[in-house]
Formats: structure tokens, C-alpha cells, sequence
């Protein structure tokens, strides 16, 4: 890579070029240490006795790996700076689903060029694709895609430049997020969406949801319209998603703050107070402006609302009829997704993070173990939430959220469980986004997506955030992966160890921590990590939602992407690109591993049409040869 033109960088990157950091400092030395400490080198350690399953078609099997051969299927691809999407050759894609595409008959003709009416706006493909799971159901293929918000100015009449002029523009908005769930099956002429199937079903910010767990009921939960606090409507800002093992589908609600505002004054007392501070809630809200149109957000009127959202709501895809249930034993805060997995006793082990600045990386853990056809009754609420910190050795402790721990009643445990962190010494995080659990091995990763107030500045409770051991860069711009390795490989122990998977950076730019860690290279260059998952058969795919610039501190690495990692290698490499201006998020695969879905959020240019608004969608990549992808 050649050093890019000086004249496209900011202050602070000439600041950096004519006062560069010293090659190796104490920050490198600790940076290091967490990169090495269990050695990609080493091979196929981290595997165990999973190494015989990863024998697949896709991988080339396990005798090629022994002879140092790639366990990539495919050829990794460079970047691009277009507005298209590209795989590499060998395979190819459709677009399955895209905003405004009609899930039942009677929303035909609904189009997205007029700014879309009310009247079936709860009837199409909504906004904004983000996590999605699949399904398999009767021998039919259900999908469950989030929506996490909505583009207003594209939404509205342009003259309004997305402002909301009445109810029904706020209705609208409301009805393009939340989720999809919809049958979708493969064709001559490729996937395509059962339209009517009596499985589809869209929930929206309007949807009845039931509040159950310890915190159901408590007066912080309870509103004029619902004084049990019990029954809410709606769920809000749905980023990542995950499932449990009896089938369900969670979907979880991370920036909800937003779609909150005041008429009048902003509520007082003191606990309101610090949880609207901690929680970013205040009278303005984002520009949604629910709050002008419908009084269930003006926290004026309703203080206890936003308390209603911010939880991971459980989601039964194969009854439509289903109410959706907010679990408040899994905690309030801004949830990316919920990765759960069972403890070798059967306990129910649900990792979630907090995606802002300096907040919490969290574990719930059940009191009852799951039964396959059991009850799953309380397997997400009755339980305890426990907090992590990191320690600079390459240790780590799941510290319980109790009374005893935090002086908080339990109910304001979950409510508040930014404040209930930060009472125990939790480690600040650089914007803890998806979590993904090895099928292969007992360890678990997480994106730290970046952090411009690392070093810089307190997180919004006031904890410092100084650099640590999973966190060891000020101003992180390029963000990391780290992952732990739970104690006797029980993802219900307290005591973990951990390292860093990789460090995003930029070798042609730095040749500091701000480089990447080793397995960085000119040719996987990308900035922040954020959606993950694991395939069947052990790789790591790692989505990206960063700087699509092309140029500075983001030079070489081109439009959001998604990478396929090797855990045990430390290899990673590029598999796909998205167009300029979106996000690569959401991934899940087909019930026979050939198809491979992914979301392609807020696209720049006419993606994918190639005239007109762009659309969010889904798409499906497959192999030319009709072959496994994962
Ligand atoms: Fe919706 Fe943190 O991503
Ligand atoms: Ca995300
Ligand atoms: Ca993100
Ligand atoms: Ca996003």
C-alpha cells in the first residue's frame, strides 16, 4: 500500500504523521501479549475434539489442512468502492427480499418512489434489514429478518424533508420497523418469497408484546394505558437477533432512546433522572418525532415508556398468532444481539453486549436447565445477569448483577443495568457489538466495532474509560474481535481467559498498534467489525459497518464487507462486498447449508434496482456448483 495523499488528512492524522507514536511502547507490549497468548500458530488448539466435523466439502477436508492448505472454498476477493455487490467467482447472487416488497396480495402496488402510504405499510418487507435467523417448520422455510429503523427522508414526502407532518407519517414509520417473519422457498428461477403464506407476519412498533421476567410489573414499568405493567406495544430499533434451542426467534432492541421526545417538561425524580441520562433519553429524541404525534413517547406524558423498551423480545416464528414476550431478565440497554448456548449441565447461557461507547459486555445464566420438548418456562428470565471484566493478565470473571453486589432492589437490577455495571467495576467496552459462539469449541467472540472516545472521555455513567486489555488502543477508529474461553470449557463458569482474535488497522498507513494485529494484511484491509457468525463448520464470518471512504486512516479497504475467518488460524479473508454507502449485516443460512442470506442495510446509488431510491434487501449467495456454503 502506498501512503496515501496528505493532503486528504485530517489534523489529527498529519498530527499523527509528524509525531508518530514510537514503534513499539508499553500499549504494543500489552497488545502483544493478548494477540499471542494462545497463538495462532499453534494450529488446531482451540479445536479439540470438533476438528474430525470440519471435514467438509467446504473446507477441503481436515488432511489438507494438515498440509498448511486454506480452508477457504473460494478465492478472496479485493475491494471496491461501486454500487454493486460482489462474491467471489464461482459463486453468485439474487436479492430475495427488498423494502416495499409485498408479503400478501393486498399490498400490491405499494411503492416506495411516492414515499409509500400508510395503508400497507404493516403489509411489505419493511426497512432496513439487520439480523435475521432461519427456520425450518413442517418441511417449509421461515425466515425472520429485523428492520432497525427507517431512512424518514426517503420515507416521506420529500418536501418534508423527514420531518413527520402528521399521525399517519408517523404510523408509517412505526410500521416499516420492527420484523418480518415470512415464508420463503427455492424455485426453478431461484429463492423467492411464499406471498400470503399463512406464516407471514409483520411486528411492528404497534405489535401487543407481553413483559415477563423479574422486572414485569414494577411500578418503574408501569404506564396509564398499562398500569400492570405487564403488556406493552411494540418492540423498537431491532439490530441483532439469535434463537434459542426449543425454536424462538429473539430479536433484540438496541438505540430505542431515539424515538423518544417531550412536549413538556422532562420528568424528575432521581431515578428517572440517572436512567434517562445513562440511557440518552431526552426531550428532543432523533427527528422521529413520535413524541409530536403519538403521546405513548412523549415522556412528558408517559415517564415510564422508554422503560418498556431496550429488552430482547422472544419471537415464536411458527405461529403467527403469537404474542411477542419482552424477557427482562436478560437486562435493559442497548442490546445488539443475544447468543445463547446451553452450560454443560443444560443451564441456559445467553451472551449479549451493549453497543455504545465504554458500556458493558453481559451473560445471563438460567436457574433451570433445557430439556429437549421440556418446558422452557423462565429459561430467560429466572436466572442471574452477570457483568464482565477483563483483567490485563488474560483473565477475565462474570461478576453476578445481585443486590448484594450492586445496593440496587433486583427489579432496577435489570432496568437499570448500565448503573448496576458500573457499581460492580465492569470493564468498559469499545461498543461491544454481535456476539458468536463457536459450535466447535466452547469460546465465544465479540466486535468491538471502534471507540473514538477510548482514553478520551467517561462513558455516559461517568466511568473512565482508560485503555485496557481487550480495549488497548486510544481513539480506536479500526475496532478488534475479542473472544474468551470459559473456565473447564462451561460457558456457565465465572472465570474465563482471553485474547484478542484480531485488531482491525492499517499496515500501510501505521506501522504502530494502529496497524492491526499480524493477521491483518493488504489484502483483508477493513474497519469495524459488527455482525458475526459461526457456520456449521467452525469458520467465523465477520460483517462490517464502517468508514466506506477509501481513503486516510480507511484507505485500501473499500465498501462494507463480509470476511470469513479461520478461529484456529488466525486467517482472514474477504468474501464479499457490499455497494458504497451500506452496512453488511445479518447472516443465516438455508436448512441445507446452500444458501447463504445476507442483509445489505442503508445502500448508497439505486442498489439494487439500479434506478431510483435505494432499497435495503436480502440477498441469497450460492455457489455456481449448487455446493455447500457454510
Ligand atoms: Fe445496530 Fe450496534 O448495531
Ligand atoms: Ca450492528
Ligand atoms: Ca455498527
Ligand atoms: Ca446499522
Amino acid at each position: 500500500m502506498t501512503r496515501i495523499d496528505a493532503t486528504e488528512l485530517t489534523f489529527d492524522e498529519l498530527d499523527e504523521l509528524n509525531f508518530p507514536r514510537p514503534d513499539e511502547n508499553d500499549f504494543d507490549r500489552v497488545v502483544e501479549r493478548a494477540i499471542s497468548r494462545r497463538g495462532f500458530l499453534g494450529g488446531v488448539l482451540a479445536f479439540g475434539s470438533g476438528a474430525a466435523v470440519m471435514g467438509t466439502g467446504l473446507l477441503g477436508g481436515a488432511s489438507a489442512r494438515a498440509m498448511g492448505a486454506s480452508r477457504f472454498a473460494f478465492t478472496p476477493i479485493p475491494i471496491q468502492t461501486d454500487f454493486e455487490v460482489h462474491v467471489p467467482d464461482g459463486y453468485g447472487t439474487q436479492v430475495l427480499a427488498r423494502w416495499g416488497d409485498p408479503l400478501f396480495s393486498d399490498a400490491d402496488g405499494y411503492d416506495v418512489a411516492e414515499g409509500g402510504p400508510v395503508a400497507g405499510s404493516d403489509r411489505v418487507f419493511g426497512e432496513n434489514t439487520d439480523g435475521m435467523e432461519t427456520f425450518t417448520h413442517k418441511g417449509r422455510q421461515l425466515i425472520a429478518v429485523n428492520h432497525e429503523y427507517t431512512n424518514r427522508k426517503i420515507n416521506l414526502p420529500a418536501a418534508q424533508e423527514g420531518t413527520p407532518a402528521n399521525a399517519g407519517d408517523v404510523v408509517k414509520l412505526q410500521n416499516l420497523q420492527g420484523v418480518t417473519v415470512m415464508e420463503i422457498r427455492e424455485g426453478d428461477s431461484g429463492w423467492e418469497v411464499v406471498r400470503d403464506s399463512p406464516y407471514n407476519r409483520r411486528i411492528t412498533h404497534n405489535t401487543p408484546m407481553k413483559i415477563v421476567g423479574p422486572a414485569a410489573g414494577h411500578a418503574l414499568m408501569q404506564t396509564g394505558a398499562d398500569p400492570t405493567g405487564t403488556m406493552s406495544l411494540g418492540t423498537m430499533n431491532n439490530c441483532g437477533s439469535g434463537t434459542t434451542p426449543w425454536g424462538t426467534y429473539l430479536t433484540c432492541e438496541e438505540n430505542f432512546n431515539g424515538y423518544f421526545g417531550a412536549t413538556g417538561a422532562l420528568p424528575g425524580g432521581a431515578a428517572l433522572e440517572a436512567g434517562y441520562s445513562r440511557y440518552g433519553i431526552g426531550a428532543d429524541g432523533w427527528g422521529y418525532d413520535y413524541h409530536k404525534h403519538d403521546p405513548r413517547f412523549d415522556v412528558s406524558e408517559n415517564p415510564n415508556e422508554p422503560h418498556r423498551a431496550g429488552w430482547v423480545v422472544e419471537i415464536d416464528p411458527t405461529d403467527p398468532e403469537s404474542t411477542p414476550v419482552k424477557h427482562t431478565g436478560l437486562g435493559r440497554f442497548k442490546h445488539e444481539n443475544a447468543e445463547v448456548v446451553l452450560a454443560r449441565d443444560g443451564r441456559v447461557v445467553v451472551y449479549m453486549g451493549d453497543d455504545e461507547r465504554g458500556e458493558f459486555l453481559y451473560k445471563f445464566v438460567s436457574n433451570g436447565t433445557y430439556r429437549p420438548g421440556g418446558s422452557t418456562e423462565g429459561l430467560l428470565d429466572d436466572g442471574t445477569l452477570y457483568v464482565a471484566r477483563f483483567e490485563e493478565d488474560g483473565t477475565g470473571r462474570w461478576i453476578a448483577l445481585t443486590p448484594e453486589s450492586t445496593g440496587m432492589e433486583p427489579a432496577e437490577i435489570l432496568i437499570f443495568a448500565r448503573m448496576a455495571g458500573s457499581t460492580v467495576g465492569a470493564t468498559t467496552m469499545d461498543r461491544p457489538e454481535w456476539i458468536a459462539a463457536n459450535p466447535h469449541a466452547v469460546e465465544a467472540y465479540c466486535c468491538l466495532t471502534n471507540n473514538k472516545n477510548r482514553g478520551v472521555k467517561p462513558n455516559a455513567g461517568g466511568d473512565e474509560t482508560p485503555v485496557n486489555g481487550p480495549n488497548p488502543r486510544e481513539t480506536n477508529r479500526y475496532g478488534q474481535i475479542v473472544r474468551w474461553f470459559p473456565k473447564d470449557d462451561d460457558h456457565a463458569a465465572e472465570a474465563f481467559d482471553w485474547d484478542l482474535y484480531v485488531m482491525a488497522g492499517n499496515p500501510g498507513v501505521y506501522n504502530n498498534v494502529y496497524g492491526g494485529s499480524e493477521n491483518i494484511n493488504e489484502g483483508n484491509l477493513f474497519n469495524a467489525p459488527d455482525g458475526m457468525a459461526f457456520d456449521s463448520t467452525g469458520l467465523v464470518w465477520i460483517q462490517t459497518d464502517g468508514d466506506d471512504g477509501n481513503a486516510g486512516d480507511f484507505a485500501g479497504m473499500g465498501n462494507n464487507q463480509m470476511l470469513a475467518g479461520d478461529p484456529a488460524t488466525g486467517e482472514i479473508v474477504r468474501f464479499l462486498t457490499g455497494p458504497q454507502g451500506s452496512e453488511v449485516t445479518g447472516l443465516a443460512w438455508s436448512a441445507d447449508r446452500r444458501t447463504m442470506f445476507v442483509g445489505i442495510q442503508h445502500p448508497g446509488g439505486s442498489w439494487p434496482t439500479g434506478s431510483g431510491l435505494p432499497r435495503s434487501a436480502v440477498i441469497a449467495v450460492k455457489r455456481d456448483d449448487n455446493g455447500l456454503v457454510g
